[in-house]
């Protein structure tokens, strides 16, 4: 199926900081950069066909050389976990692949850091 991008910027997505543009190689008008704390998330809603497994891909930056984990929470739940290792500078973007469950319908994919340095810079999410 098609892929449909999720910008981290555009509601009905929620980021817990601010949304800004002062690094370059984004896409659509902007990223998250979210509030550095274990509260500063970052949170889509994706839509699917049908019930199932999907691949999700998020871009995301991470300018300092430790590494910034998060539990993806899909509907409340954890359902995977990702590292976003250090990147080597802000405006250097890299993508990292999940595989979760989704229900038929809309769902809340919710990036929640597990350390006191929050989350990386996060550009979008592809579905
Ligand atoms: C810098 C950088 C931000 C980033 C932040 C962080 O302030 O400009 O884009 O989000 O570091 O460490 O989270
Ligand atoms: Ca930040």
């Amino acid at each position: 199926a098609a892929t449909t991008r999720y910008e981290a910027e555009t509601s009905p997505a929620v980021c817990t900081g601010t949304i800004d543009s002062n690094w370059t190689g984004f896409s659509g008008s902007g990223f998250c950069n979210g509030d550095n704390g274990t509260g500063g998330y970052a949170q889509f809603t994706v839509n699917a066909s049908a019930a199932g497994t999907a691949t999700l891909k998020v871009r995301f930056a991470n300018g300092t050389t430790t590494a910034r984990p998060a539990n993806i929470l899909v509907n409340g739940t954890t359902a995977a976990t990702v590292s976003f290792e250090g990147t080597g500078a802000w405006n250097t973007w890299a993508t990292k692949t999940l595989t979760v469950p989704l229900r038929a319908g809309s769902n809340t994919v919710r990036l929640g850091p597990t350390t006191s340095a929050g989350l990386p810079n996060v550009d979008y999410l592809d579905v």
